[in-house]
C-alpha cells in the first residue's frame, strides 16, 4: 500500500513536472536480475528494465543463502531466481526485484545482510539460515521491522508438542506467533527412512559381505543440522524397523562437502576394508566423494559395497542408473523453491499464510 502511495505521488510529481522519462519506480533498491550477486543493492534508483505497467509495482525481496559453495542450494537459489524472472516475464516489468546473497557459511554475516535487507526497506526475506539456533534472532528482527518472512531449507528447531498440544519450543512459537512468519521445507526424516529402506530392500539387505551383520560408515552433514540428525539418526532407524542387525563403523561430519566426504570414505575403506558393506551419506556431494574412494580403493558398488545419498543431483541419479550408486532420494529443489516463491507472493500481496509448508521426498533406485 506505501508503496502504491509512492508511485501515484510519484506519477503525480511527474505529470506536473510534465518531464517523466523512465521506468523508476523510486528510490528503491536495485538489482539487474542477471544471477547472484554477493553485494546488497545500494540506495540508489532501481533500473526495472523498461516502463512499469500503469499499476505497475516493484518488489523488492532479499534472499540469503547461508552458503552459495553447496550443490543443492546451488540448484535452489537458481530456481528462486528463474522462479521470479518467469514472473517478471509475465508482468511484462520488473515486478520483483530479487538481491541474493551469499551468507559464506557465517552466522555473523548473514545477521548483517538480513540487517541490511531491514535497512534497504526490503518487501520480503527469503532466508536460508546457518544456523538454525539463530532462528528467533532473525525472525525477531523482521517481525520488529515488519518485513514478511519466509525461512527455507535448515528448519528452524522443534515444532514438537507437548503431551497437552502446546508446541515445546520457543522458536518455533515464534514462528507460529506470527502471521508473517513461515518455514517451507522438507522433512528430513522422510528422506533418512527412505535411505535406510532402500538397503534394507535389497536381496541382502545390505549384508554385501554375508556375516551376519550390516556394517556402516555414516558421513554426517553438519551436527546442527536437522536435516543431518534426522537422516542419520532414521536411515538406521529404517534398518531397525526391518529387523535388521546394523553395526556403526564410523559417523563423522563432512559438512555436506565432496572433499571431505572422500577423505572420510578413504579413511573409513582403509580401516575397516571389507568389514564395511554400507556408506550412508547425508547428502550426494558428499557421496560424491565417497563413490571416489570407493573406486580408488578398488571395491564395486553392488557387488561388494553399496553407497546411497540424499538430493537426485543429475550426475547422481546418473550414477544409480549405471550402478554406481545404490540410491538417492529426491530433494525437490524446484518444489521447494516454487512455494518459497508463492509464499513469499502471498505475503506481498497481504494475503494469510500458513507457518509451515512441506514438501515430499521421493526414492531414487535404478528402473
Ligand atoms: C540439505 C541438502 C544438502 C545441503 C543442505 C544445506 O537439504 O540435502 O545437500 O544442501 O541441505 O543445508
Amino acid at each position: 500500500m506505501k508503496r502504491m502511495l509512492a508511485l501515484v505521488l510519484a506519477l503525480m510529481m511527474c505529470f506536473t513536472l510534465a518531464a517523466c522519462g523512465g521506468g523508476d519506480t523510486g528510490n528503491q533498491p536495485s538489482n539487474d536480475n542477471g544471477g547472484a550477486t554477493d553485494t546488497p543493492p545500494a540506495d540508489t534508483p532501481a533500473d526495472t528494465g523498461g516502463d512499469p505497467a500503469a499499476d505497475g509495482e516493484t518488489y523488492n525481496i532479499g534472499v540469503a543463502i547461508y552458503q552459495f559453495n553447496d550443490n543443492f542450494m546451488t540448484l535452489y537459489r537458481q530456481d528462486i531466481q528463474a522462479y521470479f524472472d518467469a514472473e517478471n516475464e509475465a508482468a511484462g516489468y520488473n515486478k520483483y526485484n530479487v538481491t541474493l546473497v551469499d551468507s559464506n557459511n557465517d552466522m555473523a554475516t548473514q545477521t548483517n545482510q538480513i540487517q541490511t535487507f531491514i535497512t534497504q526497506k526490503m518487501d520480503a526475506i527469503i532466508c536460508n539460515l546457518v544456523q538454525t539456533s539463530s532462528a528467533e534472532q532473525i525472525v525477531n528482527l523482521c517481525v520488529a521491522a515488519d518485513i514478511p518472512l519466509v525461512l527455507i531449507n535448515r528448519e528452524p528447531p522443534g515444532d514438537e508438542k507437548d503431551a497437552d498440544g502446546n508446541i515445546v519450543d520457543e522458536t518455533a512459537k515464534v514462528i507460529l506467533d506470527n502471521p508473517k512468519v513461515c518455514y517451507v521445507g522438507a522433512d528430513a526424516r522422510q528422506s533418512g527412512t527412505y535411505q535406510g529402506e532402500i538397503i534394507a530392500e535389497l536381496p541382502d539387505h545390505g549384508d554385501v559381505n554375508g556375516d551376519g551383520v550390516v556394517s556402516y560408515v555414516m558421513i554426517i552433514g553438519d551436527p546442527e543440522n536437522s536435516d543431518a540428525q534426522y537422516r542419520t539418526e532414521y536411515s538406521i532407524k529404517a534398518m531397525n524397523d526391518a529387523g535388521i542387525a546394523v553395526e556403526e563403523l564410523v559417523a563423522q561430519v563432512g559438512n555436506w562437502d565432496t572433499a571431505q566426504g572422500q577423505t572420510i570414505a578413504a579413511n573409513a575403506l582403509t580401516q575397516y576394508g571389507d568389514k564395511i558393506d554400507v556408506i550412508f551419506c547425508n547428502n550426494d556431494a558428499m557421496a560424491l566423494g565417497a563413490y571416489a574412494s570407493i573406486d580408488a580403493a578398488g571395491r564395486t558398488v553392488g557387488e561388494n559395497i553399496y553407497l546411497v545419498g540424499v538430493d537426485a543431483l543429475d550426475e547422481c541419479v546418473e550414477m544409480v542408473n549405471d550402478g554406481r550408486m545404490t540410491g538417492t532420494v529426491k530433494n525437490d529443489d524446484v518444489g521447494q523453491a516454487n512455494k518459497a516463491c508463492e509464499v513469499t507472493i502471498e505475503l506481498l500481496e497481504g494475503n494469510s499464510i500458513e507457518n509451515y509448508y512441506w514438501v515430499d521426498y521421493t526414492k531414487v533406485v535404478k528402473e
